[in-house]
């Protein structure tokens, strides 16, 4: 079977998916951390693999950058592939001066200036929440593992490069972590699906104090983190 973007065969997909934005990282993941990791789908070079976590299934998909490309792969996932947990592996800039780069944030909510939820929500503004117990789960292990990490809003930009100069001064006053470009969409699929989403991201950026990794901290942290939801998910 195939979907206009996913070509795979039905049940190729484990219930739990990690979504990346970057189609390499699927592929890095596949092949370093995942157990007879196999390739099922690449259409558009938006390549997922499906292979095991400590002998439990599970699915890696990139998603490309920013909610109308993670939007289409995070719905077809769902509605026909079955995918039940959608858990964004990414990055985000941070927008609070006490993260530092590195730290992981875990979007408890997800903020956005995209229209999508509102067009799904009549017009009004939509709670667009993380599925709880994806996030308490990925909590507890990020606690007990004693790692750097925030729980609370990201906000999900439609544009990288913003024109508003202000709009860090009002992320910040509204005590909003960070920035990246897909969560706010993930929640509203996984909202209208009744299905499980979170976001994990890793701050790359600190907006506020400036600062950025290279790109070898880039793989490295996100490794990390990969393995931290991981294990998390495998209980
Ligand atoms: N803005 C939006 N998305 C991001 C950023 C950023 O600064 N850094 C990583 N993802």
């Amino acid at each position: 079977m195939s979907t206009p973007h996913i070509a795979a065969e039905r049940g190729a997909f484990a219930p739990t998916v990690l979504l990346p934005g970057d189609p390499l990282r699927a592929e890095h993941i596949a092949a370093t951390l995942l157990d007879d990791a196999v390739e099922v789908t690449r259409v558009r070079g938006m390549a997922g693999f499906t292979g095991r976590w400590r002998g439990q299934p599970v699915s890696v998909m990139g998603t490309g950058m920013g909610i109308p490309s993670a939007s289409i792969y995070a719905t077809e996932l769902v509605r026909e592939y079955g995918a039940t947990r959608l858990v964004r592996i990414g990055t985000c800039g941070a927008v609070a001066a006490d993260l530092q780069l590195g730290d992981i944030v875990l979007a408890q909510g997800a903020c956005t200036d995209s229209g999508v939820n509102r067009t799904r929500f009549r017009g009004m503004d939509f709670a667009a929440i993380a599925g709880f117990d994806l996030l308490s789960t990925v909590a507890t292990a990020a606690r007990m593992r004693g790692e750097r990490f925030a729980v609370g809003n990201l906000f999900s930009a439609d544009l990288f490069y913003h024109p508003d100069p202000a709009l860090l001064d009002t992320l910040d006053a509204m005590g909003v972590l960070g920035i990246d470009m897909e969560a706010a969409g993930l929640y509203g699929i996984a909202a209208q699906h009744r299905v499980q989403a979170l976001a994990v991201c890793a701050v790359s950026d600190q907006l506020r104090e400036g600062g950025h990794w290279s790109p070898a901290q880039r793989q490295y942290g996100v490794d990390a983190m990969v393995r931290l939801v991981l294990d998390a998910l495998a209980g």
